[in-house]
Formats: C-alpha cells, sequence, structure tokens
C-alpha cells in the first residue's frame, strides 16, 4: 500500500464549529497568545491559562467531526494513512482515524508540571487550580505554547520523507516548525493543498492547491485516492 500524509490545521475543524486561530474573528484576534499560551502566562496567571483552555475544552465536547475529518478515515481501507495535525482537538480521533500524531499537543490531557511524562486523561472540560499529578505537582493542559519545543517535530519529519501522496488542509503555514515539514517531502511526490485561502506561501514542487472549503473537497478527494488506488 502507499503512504499518505496527511498535515493538517485548524481549517479542518472550522465546519465542525471551532474558530481557527488567524481568520477573521479567529482565536487570536480575541485573545493575546502571550497572555494565554505561553509559559510566562502560565507563571503570570494561571488561572487565566487554565479558563482559556477550560473554554476550549468545553466547547471541543459540543461538536463533532465532520465530512473531512470522516473522509479522512476511508482512506484507510487502500493507503497506510498518516496524519499529522497541529490541531489539540480530538476530531480526527472521534471520526475514526488511527494513525494520529499530534505535533501541538492534545485538549483532552494533562500533564504534570515536574515530569513530562506523567500525562492524564482529562475527564469532562475542566482542569482547575489544585489538580495534581501522582508527584503533587500542579498539573498544566497538555499542550504546547509558544516559546517551547516541539518534541513530535523529529517524528513528524521521518513521516514526511517517506511519504507517497500528501494532503495539507487548513493551515495558514506560518507557525514553524510544524509549516517547515511540506519541505521534508520529496519533490516528485504529489501534494494537494486545500484551503480557501490557500496559494501565498507554499513553494513546492508538485503542488496542487484547491481553495475551497474542507468539508466540501476532502470528501471528493479521497474518492478520487480511492479510485487510483492500487490494492
Ligand atoms: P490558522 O488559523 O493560522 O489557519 C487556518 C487556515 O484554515 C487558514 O489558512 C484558513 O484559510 C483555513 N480555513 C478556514 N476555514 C477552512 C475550511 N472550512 N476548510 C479548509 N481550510 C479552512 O491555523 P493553523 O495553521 O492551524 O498553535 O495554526 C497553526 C498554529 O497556530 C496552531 O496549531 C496554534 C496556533 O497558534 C499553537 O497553539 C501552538
Amino acid at each position: 500500500m502507499k503512504k499518505i500524509v496527511v498535515l493538517t490545521g485548524a481549517g479542518i475543524s472550522a465546519e465542525s464549529g471551532l474558530k481557527t486561530f488567524r481568520d477573521d474573528n479567529g482565536m487570536w484576534k480575541n485573545y493575546r497568545f502571550e497572555e494565554v499560551a505561553s509559559p510566562i502566562a502560565w507563571d503570570r496567571d494561571r488561572e487565566l491559562v487554565l479558563e482559556f483552555y477550560n473554554l476550549r475544552r468545553k466547547q471541543l465536547l459540543e461538536v463533532e467531526p465532520n465530512a473531512a475529518h470522516k473522509a479522512l478515515v476511508k482512506l484507510e481501507d487502500k493507503y497506510h494513512v498518516k496524519i499529522i495535525t497541529q490541531n489539540v482537538d480530538d476530531l480526527h480521533e472521534r471520526a475514526g482515524s488511527k494513525n494520529i500524531l499530534h505535533l501541538h499537543g492534545e485538549l483532552r490531557k494533562s500533564r504534570s508540571t515536574v515530569d513530562e511524562n506523567l500525562i492524564y486523561n482529562i475527564e469532562g472540560w475542566e482542569l482547575k487550580t489544585g489538580d495534581k499529578c501522582e508527584k503533587g505537582s500542579q498539573l498544566r493542559p497538555h499542550v504546547v505554547w509558544f516559546g517551547e519545543q516541539v518534541p513530535q517535530i523529529v517524528s513528524a519529519i521521518e513521516i514526511a520523507k517517506q511519504a507517497d501522496i500528501v494532503i495539507v488542509i487548513g493551515t495558514s503555514m506560518v507557525v514553524y516548525p510544524a509549516a517547515g515539514l511540506i519541505k521534508y517531502v520529496p519533490d516528485e511526490v504529489p501534494k494537494y493543498l486545500i484551503d480557501p485561502k490557500a496559494g501565498k506561501n507554499v513553494y513546492v514542487q508538485n503542488l496542487k492547491i484547491i481553495k475551497d472549503k474542507a468539508g466540501i473537497v476532502v470528501p471528493h478527494l479521497v474518492d478520487d485516492l480511492m479510485n487510483i488506488a492500487i490494492s
């Protein structure tokens, strides 16, 4: 089976009802990321940081995977599919995709502040001051903040290098190192970029840009790829 690598960003979840970051009315139009998504913010105002992620988690529990998340699951019948997502939501998982790497962490998990290997599922939507890991330290959201390392990037680069086909969906491609992943994909590999506003900042060989919403385009693209698959 051929290997399909799918790189997703906030745009794939927009039609489920989750805000993107940089569109009009996006998350970073209403919040300053330094104040809610950085180690400095955590040191300065822990309650505010917890509240920001609690609200996002609450909203996540109210939405469902859309046609794009669901269509990607079908690809697994005829391809080895690896999804590399910048999203902290769990909509790929809930749609049924099996192989998902979360570059920027997972909203429904918490992590110890003294031992990064201690990661827990969050029951419900709230993580509170006083919620502690088994070593007694405050739990923080298991997400990558601005100014922090992206540990999963090493695995993601290896996955990108192995791709036979790449599909990029709903990302502005401005946040590094995630935005640089496409450069590791060999030139001859066919690449699709699905984003209504795509086009200004991606310079790679063999790129087909489809300027439309994921929920409309992805199901058709998946059908086309299923038809040409060698089983
Ligand atoms: P952005 O908000 O930067 O970009 C979202 C992209 O989705 C834009 O290019 C939109 O045009 C596109 N889009 C909107 N609706 C769409 C739809 N229905 N179908 C397809 N595309 C659509 O979000 P990301 O690129 O994911 O990081 O942002 C990258 C990172 O920046 C995030 O993971 C987050 C943020 O700060 C951290 O929090 C560490």
